[in-house]
């Protein structure tokens, strides 16, 4: 995809956001000496293993977009990367993905038993509504909007929603589009509530909410097409989880049901779309435009 766009300084961008991410996420959760110490251990575990901190990323670029302060965004981005890596460790358990590998590590059930992954999963999502309600009220989203959109895009309509058609679909042919119905839940939902989170915290104006939707709508489905294509071309440890699965066990995937090829144009036309989407910003949002790109072209 060839698009202009504002030089920007990703790189230098996702280092001191990881680090400010990393710091917060550290300072929320209980020490691993917290009793009972397995549980403390099994959330720092996985939140700690090396993710890529997409989502939390987006939320601040967002943020930045609507001329907000991303200190205020702050507890937001923990809130989605809690939210993210539970979904993962339970996406990982043998009743589901049944994987080994996750973020260059075993997976959690794999070091601290299936039940207490399972524990550790539901401690991080209910941990991640007690750091959104720490967020600074703005005039436009009262805390309740903003439990009620974190809530909204985990819950059975959304992120559960796409986690259940995933797996039912497995091993079955299913139509293109119901494999959107699956990817717009199970990963789309998250990465727009992200970005729409970071521009609630911003206090943003309903246009630039409208176009931060559009946005996340389209990056996310662009992201799990890219993570689909990733699983077929790249390997294990260049993921840091284990490559080939979803042919192996007959994931329902872009790359299974319209090739490597196709699937490719179809994450550059939904990242154009993405773009496009940003218009209303008039060149403010150049952390997005530069994120947008960058999961595109991502190679784990
Ligand atoms: C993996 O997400 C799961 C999907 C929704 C495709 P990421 O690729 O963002 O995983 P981490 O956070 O970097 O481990
Ligand atoms: C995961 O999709 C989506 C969620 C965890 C909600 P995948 O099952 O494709 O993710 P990976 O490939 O295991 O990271
Ligand atoms: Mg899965
Ligand atoms: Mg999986
Ligand atoms: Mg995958």
């Amino acid at each position: 995809m060839s698009v202009k766009r504002t030089p920007f300084d990703l790189p230098g961008f996702l280092s001191t956001r990881t680090d400010a991410v990393n710091r917060a996420l550290d300072k929320f959760l209980p020490s691993e000496k917290t009793r009972p110490a397995t549980i403390h251990k099994a959330m720092r575990y996985s939140i700690f293993a090396g993710g890529k901190r997409m989502r939390p990323a987006l939320c601040l670029a967002a943020a930045q977009a609507c001329q907000g302060s991303e200190k205020d965004a702050l507890p937001l981005a923990c809130a989605v990367e809690c939210i993210h890596t539970y979904s993962l460790i339970h996406d990982d358990l043998p009743a589901m993905d049944n994987d080994d590998f996750r973020r260059g590590k075993p997976t959690n059930h794999k070091v601290f038993g299936e039940g207490v992954a399972v524990l550790a999963g539901d401690a991080l999502l209910t941990q991640a509504f007690e750091i959104a309600a720490r967020c600074k009220k703005s005039p436009r989203y009262p805390h309740e909007k903003i439990i009620r959109e974190l809530a909204g895009a985990a819950g059975s309509l959304q992120l559960i929603a796409g986690q259940v058609a995933d797996l039912e679909a497995e091993g079955k042919e299913i139509s293109e589009a119901d494999l959107k119905f699956i990817h717009e839940r199970k990963t789309s939902a998250l990465l727009c509530c992200s970005v729409r989170l970071g521009g609630m915290s911003a206090n943003c104006t309903p246009a630039e909410l409208t176009g931060l939707t559009h946005f996340g709508y389209h990056v996310g489905l662009a992201f799990q097409v890219i993570d689909d294509i990733l699983d077929v071309t790249q390997t294990s440890e260049q993921l840091g989880k284990t490559a080939g699965k979803d042919a192996a066990v007959q994931k329902a995937t872009y790359p299974a049901i319209v090739g490597l090829e196709k699937s490719r144009r179809i994450a550059e036309r939904l990242t154009g779309k993405a773009f496009a989407a940003l218009k209303t910003f008039q060149g403010r949002a150049v952390a997005l435009e530069a994120l947008a790109e960058f999961l595109l072209k991502r190679d784990r």
